[in-house]
């Protein structure tokens, strides 16, 4: 496998019940998962893109948080349609998308 240009951490972390930071698995990170993987899939950017499941990344509260690398970039509160507009035009594309990027003071 060659370097990626681009590597997506996506948080799926768990907490219990009530817990007060919440989390983003609760928040549907594991479905944001599956629909990255099914967009990786659907572009055979197998190569270029990498997708790594995590624990927290920090600011829970913007959840479900997506992180892209090398440019340290946090998307918060993506869904699933999220997935085919990150994955174009900013991890095939190059640009980020301004309107899912979490505040620069929370990140
Ligand atoms: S639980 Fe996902 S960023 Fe903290």
């Amino acid at each position: 496998m060659s370097r990626p240009k681009k590597h997506v951490f996506i948080c799926i972390q768990n907490r219990p019940p009530n817990h007060p930071r919440g989390s983003c698995s609760q928040k549907g990170g594991n479905e944001l998962l599956q629909a990255f993987w099914r967009e990786q899939q659907k572009h055979g950017a197998f190569e270029e893109v990498a997708i790594t499941y995590s624990g927290c990344i920090g600011p829970c509260d913007d959840g479900a948080n997506v992180l892209v690398y090398p440019e340290g970039v946090l998307y918060g509160g993506v869904t699933p349609d999220d997935v085919a507009e990150i994955f174009e035009r900013h991890l095939l594309g190059g640009e980020a998308v301004a309107r899912l990027q979490v505040p620069a003071e929370a990140w």
